[in-house]
């Protein structure tokens, strides 16, 4: 399995289809970091996980920081866009990733890398055109296997 795949998305609907794919790989507990710039997709593909696990509306937690989805996979959907360092420690962000049952989907994630379960899936949304490419790298064992899933299910 090479390092790192990637993916041309050519709208917002097919970010959210990766996301789905990407949903249907993952084997929980599991934890996606999403990087890219502002407006990159994060949110789009993220939603697209959260539909493939039954959670049918995930909103940008931008402004909530962390947003907790009970469910049978239950998801954590972060953001630290807006979180300084000085504030990391009283947030609890590090202790809810942490045993996570379920997915967790960490936008701006390598922001504060140090935070992330050492075995995650690194997914890098770029601009290519008017579309987007997604870059995926498994970081450790249970997510080399995620993405061989998703390879399988979506070519590569
Ligand atoms: N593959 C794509 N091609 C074109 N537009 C896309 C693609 N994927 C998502 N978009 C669009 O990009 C815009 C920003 O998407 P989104 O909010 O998911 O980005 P984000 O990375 O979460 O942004 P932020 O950094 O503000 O959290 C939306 O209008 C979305 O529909
Ligand atoms: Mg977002």
């Amino acid at each position: 399995m090479p390092e790192a795949l990637a993916w041309a998305l050519g709208d917002a609907a097919a970010t959210g289809a990766f996301g789905e794919a990407l949903g249907r790989a993952v084997d929980p507990p599991a934890c996606v970091l999403l990087r890219g710039g502002l407006g990159a997709g994060k949110t789009t593909l993220a939603q697209g996980v959260g539909r493939a696990l039954g959670h049918g509306s995930l909103t940008s937690p931008t402004f909530a920081l962390l947003m907790e989805h009970p469910g049978a996979v239950p998801v954590l959907h972060v953001d630290l866009w807006r979180l300084d360092a000085h504030e990391l420690p009283g947030v609890g962000v590090e202790e809810a990733l942490e045993g996570w049952p379920g997915v967790s989907l960490v936008e701006w994630g390598d922001r504060f890398p140090h935070v992330l379960p050492a075995d995650h899936l690194d997914v890098s949304l770029a601009d290519d055109g008017p579309g987007r490419r997604a870059t995926v790298a498994a970081r450790g064992p249970r997510s080399a296997a995620a993405l061989a899933r998703l390879a399988a299910a979506r070519g590569a």
